[in-house]
C-alpha cells in the first residue's frame, strides 16, 4: 500500500498537477485519491484499483519518452549519486548539485522511507556502515537526525563535538582530519563554522562528505527537506511550488539556510519572494540576482506586515549573533519585530504554511517565531522537523547506493508508537 502512495506522489510531482488536476487527469473522485493516499494504517485509505494503477505507470512512461528523461529505479538514467556528484564524487556540498529532475527523484527516495521514519518498519541495508559525525558548532536537531536516520538504516554513528575535545584544537588541519576520520567511518557529517570548510573536508577523503552547514554558507540537506515539506503540505492542500509567493524573513545575510532554500526554490517556475529584513541583516546581493535572473519575482521590505500579507509561505529565521562582525550591531530590529498570531490572523491566509529551521528564540521579547501560534495548525515546524528523518535517509541511502534496495528490505517493526508523536499536533499530522 505504501508503494500505491509513492506511485501516486512522485506522479503528481513528475506531472507538477494538483491533486484536482491528477484526478481529473486519471477520470476519478478527488475524494477516491486522497483515500488512496492515505497511509495504509488509515481506516480510510483505500487501495487502488488495479486498472488505475496501470494507467498511472502508463502515464508516467509517456511522460518521460516525450521530455527524454528516463524514469528513476527503471535503470534507464544514471544513479542519482552521480547525477548530482560534486567533482565527481558522492557528497552533498550545496544545493548547486541539483536540478529539479535529480531533487524530485530525491523526495521519492524520501517518501520511500516515510514508513520507517514513521517507525512502522526497519531496515538493515546499511548494516555494519558506520558514520562519522563532526560537528564543530552547536546543535540538536541536525545532528541528532542525521545520526537517528544512519541508525535507522542499520548503521551505527561515532560523534565528537566542539573543538575542545578534537585533536583540531591541537592545530590540526581539516586535510589531516578528514584523511584520518575516513579510515575510520564510511561517511562523514560536518558542521563548521567556517564558509567553504566543508569543501575542504570533501577533497581530501573520496569516502560521503554531507555539509551540516559551513558558518554563513549552506545547509543543504536543511534546504531539501524545507522544500519537501512546502511540497507535502502543498500536496494535501492542492496546491503546486510553481507560482507561489514565499516571505522569508530574520536575518537573511548570516542564515545559510535561507540562502540554500532561495536557491532550491529558483528552481521551479514563477515565485514570488518577499524578504524581509533589517536593514543591516539582507539577503546577500549575489542570491538576490541569481533568484532575478531566474525569471522570479523578489522584493525586499523592512516591513513585517507588508512583506507576510498574501504570503503561501512564511519562513522565519533567527538572527544569528554569533556570527555578527567584531562592533556589528542589529538596528530596527525591535521586540514587535514578531511573527506572532495576531500578525497571522491579521495578514495572512487560512492556509499560509509557517516554517522555522529552528531553534526559534522562545524567550518573551525576543524577534522570532512565537510561541503563541504552537496550537495553529498552520505551524508547519514539527512537520518539518518529523521530515528530516526520511529526507537525510534518503541522502545516505543515495550516496551510499543502496536507495534502489530499501524498498526490498523492509521489514515490520516490532514495537508500536503513537500515531501522533506530539500532544498538540494538527490532525493531519502523518497522515498526509
Ligand atoms: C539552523 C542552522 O544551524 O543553520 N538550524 C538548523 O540546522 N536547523 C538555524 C539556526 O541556527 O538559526
Amino acid at each position: 500500500m505504501s508503494q500505491q502512495q509513492d506511485l501516486l506522489r512522485d506522479a503528481m510531482r513528475r506531472l507538477n498537477l494538483t491533486r484536482d488536476a491528477f484526478s481529473e487527469r486519471l477520470g476519478v473522485r478527488r475524494r477516491a485519491l486522497d483515500t488512496w493516499l492515505l497511509p495504509s494504517d488509515s481506516s480510510e485509505s483505500r487501495a487502488m484499483p488495479e486498472m488505475v494503477g496501470k494507467f498511472v505507470a502508463e502515464i508516467l512512461q509517456r511522460e518521460a519518452l516525450d521530455t527524454g528523461a528516463g524514469l528513476a529505479g527503471t535503470g534507464q538514467q544514471r544513479p542519482l549519486a552521480q547525477r548530482i556528484a560534486a567533482e565527481g564524487k558522492p557528497q552533498l556540498l550545496s544545493v548547486a548539485q541539483f536540478d529539479r529532475g535529480s531533487l524530485e527523484d530525491l523526495f521519492h527516495v524520501a517518501d520511500v522511507m516515510q514508513p520507517i521514519a514513521r517507525r512502522q518498519k526497519v531496515t538493515r541495508i546499511l548494516e555494519g556502515a558506520v558514520l562519522g559525525s563532526l560537528f564543530f558548532e552547536a546543535s540538536t536537531r541536525t545532528r541528532v537526525s542525521f545520526g537517528a536516520a544512519f541508525c535507522r538504516l542499520g548503521g551505527t554513528v561515532c560523534d565528537t563535538t566542539g573543538f575542545t575535545f578534537s585533536s583540531m584544537a591541537k592545530g590540526e588541519s581539516i586535510y589531516d582530519t578528514s584523511r584520518v576520520m575516513s579510515g575510520y567511518v564510511d561517511a562523514l557529517v560536518v558542521r563548521h563554522p567556517e564558509q567553504g570548510s566543508v569543501a575542504e573536508f570533501a577533497r581530501a577523503t573520496n569516502i560521503p562528505v554531507i555539509n551540516a552547514g559551513d558558518g554563513p554558507g549552506e545547509h543543504p540537506s536543511q534546504a531539501i527537506l524545507d522544500l519537501y515539506t512546502i511540497q507535502r503540505e502543498f500536496s494535501r492542500m492542492g496546491k503546486l511550488v510553481d507560482g507561489t509567493h514565499v516571505a522569508m524573513v530574520g536575518d537573511l545575510k548570516y542564515g545559510r539556510t535561507v540562502h540554500s532554500l532561495i536557491r532550491l526554490l529558483s528552481l521551479y517556475r514563477g515565485l514570488k519572494f518577499t524578504l524581509v529584513a533589517p536593514p543591516s541583516l539582507e539577503m546577500p546581493a549575489y542570491l538576490v540576482e541569481l533568484v532575478a535572473r531566474n525569471g522570479h519575482v523578489i522584493e525586499q521590505t523592512s516591513s513585517l506586515a507588508q512583506g507576510l500579507r498574501g504570503a503561501d509561505v512564511v519562513y522565519a529565521t533567527r538572527v544569528q549573533k554569533e556570527r555578527f562582525a567584531n562592533g556589528e550591531t542589529l538596528e530596527g530590529y525591535t521586540p514587535e519585530f514578531q511573527v506572532c498570531k495576531a500578525l497571522v490572523d491579521a495578514v495572512c491566509k487560512p492556509d499560509t504554511i509557517l516554517m522555522h529551521p529552528l531553534p526559534r528564540d522562545g524567550r518573551p521579547g525576543a524577534n522570532d517565531l512565537s510561541v503563541d501560534l504552537n496550537h495553529d495548525p498552520r505551524l508547519a515546524i514539527f512537520r518539518q522537523t518529523d521530515n528530516g528523518i526520511p529526507v537525510r535517509m534518503a541522502i545516505f541511502a543515495v550516496l551510499m547506493g543502496v536507495e534502489q534496495q530499501v524498498a526490498r528490505s523492509m521489514r515490520d517493526a516490532g514495537w508500536r508508537s503513537p500515531a501522533h508523536i506530539g500532544p498538540d499536533d494538527a490532525d493531519f499530522d502523518g497522515l498526509d
